[in-house]
């Protein structure tokens, strides 16, 4: 799912972090959604309404008793037109008021009136974070089913290290994507393998490949929105999620591989697109090779597990297995037998000589191929293929 054509309404505080959320309405809109702002009366001191006027392509919402037109009750027409009301940053002072029933601004007012999903993203100094009536407020709001953005803990505008900080903005537009998708994979467990692995020769040279992690990390993106719970085994990437995803760091495919042991049968649905080496130097070195040692040098390999084979292997009844393929010819021939031979339900290739496809790229091509079923994708990112291959999961093998 997207955000296009969402309608998203922001409120917007009076806090330190109000800028950065001008980030986020430009990301929203980017997105295709239709942003409206309402600004608390002290947001306009950290902001203007022309900057969120300007960013988000409509006029600003401010007072509860000025209204465009005489016959428009804004509080009421903009809880018609919203799919989703986010606050950010959302003060101490406005949680407060949402928390006990308050309503003495057009904010808090639309807020009461409010009967779709929320999203409150609090950011504040650290010791107000924690004041244990601010958690109050915030349990009792969990608890009438708003949901609560945790903050980040880290270096806050105040100047001292702790929880309050306003988390980063990808992080807020994947919590409502959540929100707003179907939850088509609500109460499953889903395990991604993602990245590349290390095979290591001595402490400070290793065997690895191109692999970014984004085919993986898009994917625990997409099966986190759509409500599953998720555990991302990944090899050493330059990329994070912001989602609230479980992330176990690995380096060698024995390290995946024991991680993947330990854990997989808590899983209903396992996805290993992990590019993990095939084999790895027999001789590990514990001390640095040095070159003056040595005319020439000869590297024995040895072969790695197969994760996807003893997945297959011990599948458990009702569990979906996951294998990606990258090809270079006779794809969905190679796909077959890989299907076959590892007791896989899907096997998504890849033909990494296609321009646009496989490592390190943003968008991908591939083919779906089942035991009865072949699909080629067209290029399509690699967010985009995620969802298609979540939407073959649900669709069609769940279904079996
Ligand atoms: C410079 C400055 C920064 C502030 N930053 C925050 C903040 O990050 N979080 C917060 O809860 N309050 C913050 N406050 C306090 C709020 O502005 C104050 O509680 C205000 O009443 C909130 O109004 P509102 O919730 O109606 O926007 C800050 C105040 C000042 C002067």
């Amino acid at each position: 799912m997207s955000l296009k054509d969402k309608n998203i309404l922001i409120g917007m505080c009076g806090g330190i972090a109000a800028y950065k959320v001008c980030e986020l309405i430009r990301l929203l809109v980017k997105c295709g959604s239709n942003v409206k702002v309402i600004m608390t009366k002290n947001a306009k001191k950290f902001i203007t309404p022309l900057t969120v006027q300007t960013l988000s392509q409509n006029r600003v919402y401010l007072d509860t008793f000025e209204s465009e037109h005489y016959y428009d009750i804004e509080h009421i027409s903009l809880t018609n037109w919203a799919d989703i009301m986010v606050v950010a940053p959302a003060t101490a002072n406005i949680i407060g008021k949402f928390a006990n029933g308050i309503a003495d601004d057009l904010l808090s007012t639309t807020f009461l009136a409010f009967n779709k999903p929320v999203l409150i993203v609090p950011a504040m100094n650290s010791n107000m974070f924690e004041n244990r009536i601010v958690q109050a407020n915030i349990q009792k709001l969990k608890q009438s089913g708003v949901a609560i953005l945790d903050p980040d803990a880290g270096f806050l505008a105040c100047g001292v290290y702790g929880k309050g900080r306003y988390p980063e903005n990808h992080r807020i537009v994947v919590e409502i994507e959540r929100i707003l998708e179907k939850k088509d994979l609500e109460g499953k467990n889903v395990l991604i393998t993602a990245g590349p692995t290390r095979e290591y020769l001595d402490p400070v040279r290793f065997i690895s490949n191109r692999s970014s992690g984004k085919m993986g990390f898009a994917l625990a993106e997409e099966a986190y929105k759509r409500g599953a719970k998720v555990t991302l085994i990944s090899g050493p990437v330059n990329i994070q999620t912001y989602a609230s995803i479980e992330i176990i760091n690995v380096e060698t495919a024995s390290q995946m591989y024991d991680v993947v042991k330990r854990i997989k049968d808590e899983h209903d649905i396992l996805i290993f697109s992990a590019a993990v080496a095939d084999f790895r130097p027999k001789d590990f070195k514990s001390t640095k090779i040095k070159k003056d040692q040595l005319e020439n040098f000869y590297i024995e390999l040895e072969k790695n597990p197969d994760i996807l084979r003893y997945a297959g292997e011990t599948k458990k009844n009702g569990q979906i297995i996951v294998g990606f393929s990258a090809e270079t010819e006779n794809i969905v021939e190679n796909s077959q037998k890989k299907l076959y031979e590892k007791n896989a339900d899907l096997i998504v290739a890849n033909n990494v000589l296609q321009e646009g496809a496989g490592f390190d790229v943003d968008t991908n091509i591939v083919t779906l191929v089942s035991k009865d079923k072949i699909i080629e994708l067209p290029k399509l990112s690699k967010k985009e293929v995620a969802s298609k291959i979540f939407d073959f999961i649900v669709d069609y093998l769940c279904k079996k």
